[in-house]
């Protein structure tokens, strides 16, 4: 799949594989554990298996290296009783990727709690440390998915007592429990929501949420309520968030397929490769779910997980 595949373990090893990348003149692409990335075809160019590990903790920061595993380092931080992270559980990846899509969930972005991420240049080779408003975060983005020159080697997070639990699925676990609200009840909560709703990729292969949840305008978001009174929704900074699982269980689309690949029973927004399905199934059953979905709501549906090469188009 890839002309040069190489794994790093440190900084000197990273500096070897760009200085290898730049005498060949080779696109680099960075691999984390790959668990929201889908590969289109031969990669003709250095692919960088990022294996950098290590991770300390204090009662004012966290660190952590990029090729640490996030789930890990939440259920590490949980234990610890570091607070701070309990609404980022169990999602799966690498610590690297977490800053670079900005990962989100049960009302946290990572952009919430991350202080610093720490970078090399693969150009350059200089070493910069971004701070939070440095990164330009928003929805599931931050300024690394456009510029890729930026190896993240780190970061840096703040424990905070906060506690996020307005969330439904979180609510309703601490009082069927009875539980108080803390940060290791939130953490038992919003694994108890992931294990019940997301199809566990290890058994059924995906990448999370397909798409992103649309942001329209509060005008566009009145004429789609006057019609569909049952549309949920959340208030966003950027305007009102849609939720792209709704629009695609609306239309009764769980269970559609294409070639291998199915949108999942358990959860309308989940794509599940059951039987070694084609980067042309992928294609197939996104277009066929974009166009009902425009169709019915005029809403365009944004592809989320990373897809290499970037040329490529779902
Ligand atoms: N819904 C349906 N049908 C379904 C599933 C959900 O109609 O099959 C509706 C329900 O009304 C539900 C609403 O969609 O209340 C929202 O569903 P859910 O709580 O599962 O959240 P989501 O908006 O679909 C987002 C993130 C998830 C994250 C959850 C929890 C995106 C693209 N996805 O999903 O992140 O775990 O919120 O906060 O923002 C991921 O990024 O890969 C991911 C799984």
């Amino acid at each position: 799949m890839a002309r040069w595949f190489c794994q790093v373990n440190n900084h000197e090893e990273l500096l070897e594989a760009a200085a290898f990348a730049k005498e060949r003149s080779l696109h680099i692409f960075v691999l984390g554990l790959g668990t929201n990335l889908i590969l289109g075809k031969h990669i003709d160019g250095l692919v960088i298996r990022n294996n950098i590990r290590g991770k300390t903790f204090s009662d004012s920061e966290v660190k952590a290296a990029s090729g640490e595993n996030w789930e890990e380092l939440v259920g590490f931080c949980n234990y610890k009783g570091v607070p701070g992270l309990e609404n980022l559980a169990l999602i799966p990846g690498s610590v690297g990727a977490a800053p670079i899509q900005n990962i989100g969930a049960y009302g946290v972005e990572l952009s919430d709690r991350l202080k610093t991420v720490e970078t090399l240049n693969l150009i350059t080779n200089e070493v910069v440390t971004f701070s939070n408003a440095d990164c330009e975060f928003s929805y599931r983005d931050s300024r690394f998915k456009k510029e890729k020159e930026w190896f993240v080697t780190g970061v840096t997070i703040s424990p905070r007592n906060e506690l996020v639990f307005e969330y439904p699925d979180v609510k309703a676990y601490l009082e069927e429990n009875e539980l108080k609200e803390s940060s290791k009840a939130i953490y038992r909560a919003v694994c108890a929501a992931r294990v019940r709703k997301l199809p566990d990729f290890r058994r059924f292969p995906n990448v999370g949420s397909f798409f992103k949840n649309p942001i329209v305008t509060t005008e566009e978001y009145q004429r789609l309520k006057d019609r569909f009174p049952e549309m949920p929704k959340h208030i966003d900074p950027r305007g009102i968030k849609l939720s792209a699982a709704w629009l695609i269980d609306s239309l009764g689309l769980k269970g559609e397929s294409v070639g291998g690949i199915s949108i999942s029973r358990q959860h309308a927004l989940v794509l599940v490769n059951h039987s070694a399905a084609t980067f042309d199934d992928l294609q197939k059953i996104s277009k066929f779910i974009r166009k009902r979905v425009y169709s019915a709501y005029n809403v365009l549906l944004e592809v989320e997980p990373e897809v290499c090469p970037p040329q490529l188009s779902l």
